[in-house]
């Protein structure tokens, strides 16, 4: 993911927190010092790229920096030259072995092998968190997953939970404290529909398990069947909604009831993909909305526009709505709402919402409305707090139309991941089997090993493919043990172990000898992959962060 030329690290944000960065911060650093020296008279972000085939690292400033200065009186005479003096002025550390300049000035860097050697000897006994790359916020909220309730579950809620998940892992891991949320659509009219649906089907609706309720989507269809046929119906749906919304016990009550139904189901999901989220759904927020709406009308924000209440933003031809015409709030003012608690009481200093790309111009519009009530910072002058939105394409089937399992309209997701497991239980099974005898593996282990190749497949074949352009679901793609996959991976990890296992090395004692030593030009290279492990996470965030 993401342009490496185009990452760079901007100096005010140099301070190491923990550990002392991806070897790319830490040779920023030394490139900052270094042109702080050179061209003491213009301010400028070190450019510090991989280098493929000169040496390990380049850094590239100083062309762009001769188009600053040039006919400025300067003593430098070219490019080269300010190169030169860039690698000369580089402090001396232990990081570097050596140096060169080529062409227009690119100074090429060798790091040391002992360096290396050491950082990998550091990561060996202190853990892999000494390589965390060191990020400019202590807190973000990524808002992911955020399926709604009574409704589907789809596979574009699937894509949010694994490229949700996987942000905050990385965020984690460079030692931000992520607030998981799961932002579910708990909220709204159809409440109303499915409350009443719910006490006429089924009286003793309180003593009932989740069970006899069953397929709330299909619960969910038959009571908007119910409510577009019958007017009195709808009627009492209408009054549900305004006793709910009153905070009427037996309606609060039900509510909760079709919730946990819900929840109880979306569960299924993380539990298989071993993903945390914190549910804090829109009705969480609810309570916040007319304060926010007051404050934003006092900066003149909201305007009436054809009975609604409306916030007109520079570049659209539509305008967001904050109140619908019955006086409702919608999506827009709960994000609101949310997006003011996220900043002020819970203090987050980067709010990441992970959705498809259908709802790009949603996030834009509001994101919007948040600065010009001064929320965010005119991001010239500063960076932080600051709001993203990372969208998604659609997922699609073997059609070229979106993803459905089989030929029911309603995917459910646990059976999808369930189908993943199953086939790769088969596929070892297959593979195990020797004159009808299952050899060496205890039923623990296949199920175990059946899991994480099935569930790891999916989660994989999501993570691989471009985030903003669609993407075919395809088992045998995702299973196969060929090329980009899963399984592949998973199979050059288990043989990394195995090869581990036959050196009769003892790791612990390798960790007390300090013997680590890069001689082999291959250990080398390998070396120097390990440590550019922590400019994996930072990259990756990266993609949205300049
Ligand atoms: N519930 C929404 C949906 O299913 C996604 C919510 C995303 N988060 C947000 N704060 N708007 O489309």
């Amino acid at each position: 993911m993401g342009d490496e030329t185009s990452t760079s690290v901007p100096a005010q944000e140099q301070e190491p927190a923990v550990g002392a960065g991806s070897v790319k911060q830490q040779l920023s650093r030394l490139v900052i010092s270094s042109l702080r020296a050179t061209v003491p008279e213009v301010e400028v972000e070190p450019m510090v790229e991989v280098s493929a085939k000169f040496a390990d690292y380049q850094c590239n400033n100083a062309m762009g920096l001769w188009s600053k200065i040039k006919g400025s009186g300067t003593s430098f005479k070219n490019p080269n030259a300010i190169g030169q003096a860039i690698a000369k002025n580089l402090p001396s550390s232990d990081i570097i072995e050596s140096t060169s300049v080529a062409g227009p000035g690119f100074v090429n860097i060798t790091l040391s092998n002992r360096w290396v050697a050491k950082k990998i000897q550091d990561m060996l006994v202190n853990g892999i968190n000494t390589w965390a790359p060191i990020l400019p916020v202590k807190r973000a909220v990524i808002d992911f997953s955020s399926p709604n309730i009574a409704k589907e579950m789809h596979v574009g809620h699937l894509r949010s939970t694994i490229i949700g998940d996987t942000l905050a892992r990385m965020f984690e891991f460079s030692n931000v404290n992520v607030l998981r949320r799961n932002h579910v659509g708990d909220w709204g009219t159809q409440f109303g529909m499915l409350i009443e649906y719910l006490f006429e089907k089924f009286p003793n609706w309180q003593e009932i398990g989740s069970q006899a309720i069953g397929d709330l989507q299909i619960f969910y269809k038959a009571s908007k069947h119910r409510f577009d046929n019958d007017q009195e119906f709808k009627e009492r749906a209408q009054q549900g909604v305004v006793r709910l919304q009153g905070g009427e016990e037996k309606y609060r009550e039900a509510w909760k009831k079709i919730c946990d139904i819900s929840r109880s189901e979306f569960d299924l999901v993380y539990k298989r993909l071993n993903v945390e989220l914190e549910e804090m759904g829109e009705s969480f927020y609810n309570p916040y909305i007319p304060q926010v709406l007051a404050e934003l009308s006092s900066k003149g924000l909201i305007q009436e526009s054809e009975g609604a209440q409306v916030i007109f933003i520079e570049g659209y031809q539509i305008p967001l709505i904050v109140v619908k015409r019955d006086g409702g709030f919608n999506y827009a003012s709960t994000d609101l709402a949310a997006l003011w608690y996220r900043l002020n009481v819970e203090k987050a200093e980067w709010i990441i919402y992970v959705t498809d790309v259908g709802q790009q111009q949603h996030f834009e519009m509001f994101f919007n409305a948040a600065k010009m009530a001064g929320w965010l910072p005119d991001p010239k002058e500063k960076k932080y707090p600051k709001t993203s939105h990372v969208g998604f394409g659609l997922v699609l089937g073997s059609d070229g139309k979106r993803f459905r399992t089989r030929s029911t309209e309603v995917v459910r997701l646990v059976e999808l991941l369930d189908e993943a497991k199953s086939r790769s239980k088969s596929e070892l099974l297959q593979r195990l089997t020797e004159n009808g005898k299952i050899v060496d593996w205890t039923d623990e282990e296949l199920e175990q090993t059946s899991e994480a190749v099935g569930y790891g497949a999916v989660k994989y074949a999501d993570l691989k493919n471009n985030r903003l352009t669609n993407y075919t679901f395809s088992f045998e793609q995702m299973l196969s043990d060929k090329g980009n996959t899963a399984v592949y991976l998973q199979y050059a990890h288990a043989r990394i172990c195995s090869i581990i296992r036959k050196s009769n090395k003892d790791v612990e004692e390798l960790k007390m000898s300090g013997a680590i030593s890069l001689d082999h030009p291959d250990e080398r290279v390998l070396g120097l992959y390990l440590i550019r492990f922590a400019e994996v996470p930072f990259i990756t965030i990266s993609e949205f962060y300049l």
